[in-house]
């Protein structure tokens, strides 16, 4: 028996070294953690159980028969972050660089199958060559099957993806049908064809960081969700994000403990509005000042500035947030800001996460670019994530709530639970000196009569009141309240139910 426990320990240990030692230290010359090492990291210590350590590929082309290294270079199981269960897979650059093969893309379908069974999330670690290249269509039906599973999988488990090295060709669609990508700058990158491709047809020279590295795809393409400095800082974060999701589409998200006084009052929240309408306040202010310990968890923090999408807490509770920011671009619409949020209303709504949208919008972004690149399209998709989302919905309409993106933004008539407004608030069909410019054209030459206009205008509809009187406001409420609002609101609205009309699913503008 000894020997053959011995055995069982020299094949763990031999699985364990992946491509071997002269590979890992490579890995570490990169500045990139190993597969094991990055698990290790992710999952509490000592909760990782892993899978198909001894799995090996079955190709024979190319002499592959004589390099069959156990576990196909990606490491599976589960384990928990903060107690609560993750499923896991992690590719292993060292063993024939990451590449998937039918046997190594069996193994993460495995454990993407039994999330969906067990109704636990989906970490999947990216650090490939891709395709791998001697098994040919094997290798291509085993990302076609773990594609498969990513679209059945999503609004079912959270879905996470962190690029932690290469991730090319069609490999790059599995991450990009999850909810969200993490990604580590300068030894991580995603794109379709890579640079020498690009040269080839396009004559377009540049680098593979240039092309799909961390800071294009946070701050140009909106592929990813977050970047940041080593894969240590990455999976830190990554733990924080699983905090405050459920573990699947039929529980709640988890109630943390917390060490804040539901009736806190925030006096300077009172003078957060400047007197100048047209003077922009940081909105991210009145996000941490309501927050459970202040705490912003923020998604796609370097895109589309002007609207902030992410998660705060309030009795311990997640609450995606999702806020009209007037320090950038006055905090208008347009087809980033309506996309990047869209997808984050969705995302909550899928996940039994009640959304909170805080607003402040002079509007949709007027431009020949905008119309040329479909803003209508792009708009109409928050309009629908909005109007379809069925989970608790409070809104608060700081200053500016204007036209269309009124009406956009979670209003009453988008089925909004409960909508409060400061007394600061400002709800019309456009700002005062626009609809003066319109409806007095022809005093446009005399400047009494126009400010005479403009201040008529104002005092009728710069206020929330007559949408109050309307009821489209449910309540004027004071600005130094909002946390203890916001908290009673949330928690009377614990018990919502409500039915879609039944529909094989819907057909919202892509
Ligand atoms: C088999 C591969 C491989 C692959 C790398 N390796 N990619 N083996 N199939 N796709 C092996 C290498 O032969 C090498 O083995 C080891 O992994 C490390 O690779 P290096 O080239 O030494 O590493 P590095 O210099 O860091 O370069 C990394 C790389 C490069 C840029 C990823 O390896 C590369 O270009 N690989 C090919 C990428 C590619 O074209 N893949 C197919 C994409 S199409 P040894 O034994 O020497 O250490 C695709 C389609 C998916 O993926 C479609 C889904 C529908």
């Amino acid at each position: 028996m000894t020997d053959i426990l011995q055995e069982l320990e020299d094949r763990r240990e031999a699985a364990r070294m992946g491509g071997g030692q002269r590979r890992i230290d490579s890995q570490h010359s990169k500045g990139k953690l190993s597969a094991r090492e990055r698990i290790e990291l992710l999952v509490d210590d000592g909760s990782f159980e892993e899978f198909d350590t001894f799995v090996a590929h079955r190709s024979t082309d190319f002499g592959m028969e004589k390099n069959r290294p156990a576990g196909d270079g990606v490491v599976t199981g589960w384990g928990t972050v903060n107690g609560r269960q993750v499923y896991v897979y992690s590719q292993d650059f060292t063993v024939l660089g990451g590449s998937v093969s039918a046997t190594h893309a069996a193994k993460i379908t495995k454990i993407m199958d039994m999330a969906m069974q067990n109704g636990a999330p989906i970490i999947g670690i990216n650090d490939s060559g891709g395709a791998r290249i001697q098994e040919g269509v094997d290798s291509l039906g085993g990302y076609g099957e773990i594609f498969q599973r990513n679209i059945m999988a999503s609004g079912v488990v959270p879905q996470i993806s962190l690029i932690m090295g290469p991730c090319a060709g069609g490999a790059v669609y599995s991450p990009a049908m999850t909810d969200f990508i993490f990604m580590v700058k300068d030894s991580s990158y995603m794109f379709v064809t890579g640079p020498d491709v690009v040269k080839t047809v396009t004559n377009e020279v540049v680098t593979a960081e240039e092309l799909g590295g961390a800071t294009t795809h946070t701050r140009k393409s909106s592929v990813a969700d977050a970047a940041f400095e080593n894969d240590v800082e990455a999976i830190a974060e990554v733990r924080r994000l699983v905090d405050f999701l459920p573990l699947n589409n039929r529980q709640k998200p988890p109630v943390r403990p917390f060490f804040d006084n539901i009736d806190r009052i925030e006096p300077s929240l009172d003078t957060l509005i400047p007197d100048n309408p047209n003077q922009p306040y940081d909105m991210k202010e009145l996000i941490h000042k309501i927050a459970d310990e202040g705490d912003f968890y923020e998604i796609q923090a370097a895109f589309a500035g002007n609207i902030l999408t992410g998660f705060i807490r309030l009795e311990g509770r997640s609450v995606g947030v999702v806020a009209n920011q007037p320090m950038v671009l006055a905090g208008v619409l347009d087809i980033d800001s309506a996309r990047k949020a869209a997808r984050f209303v969705r995302f909550c709504d899928a996940f039994e996460i009640p959304i909170l949208s805080l607003v402040d919008v002079p509007g949709f972004l007027p431009g020949v670019t905008q119309e040329y690149n479909g803003v209508i399209k792009h708009g109409a998709k928050l309009l629908f994530a909005y109007g379809e989302a069925t989970v608790p919905k409070v809104t608060i309409i700081t200053r500016k709530a204007y036209g269309g993106a009124y009406v956009v933004m979670s209003s009453k008539h988008l089925r909004g639970d409960i909508n409060y407004a400061w007394p600061t608030a400002e709800i019309a069909v456009m700002g005062a000196k626009g609809a003066t410019e319109i409806i007095h054209r022809g005093d446009l030459g005399d400047a009494n009569r126009t400010a005479a206009h403009t201040k008529d205008y104002e005092a009728r509809f710069a206020n929330p009141f007559v949408a109050a009187e309307r009821g489209f406001i449910d309540e004027v409420i004071t600005p130094s309240a909002t946390r203890k609002r916001l908290c009673r609101a949330f928690a009377g609205l614990r018990g919502k139910k409500m039915q879609m009309p039944w529909k094989k699913h819907d057909n919202i503008p892509l």
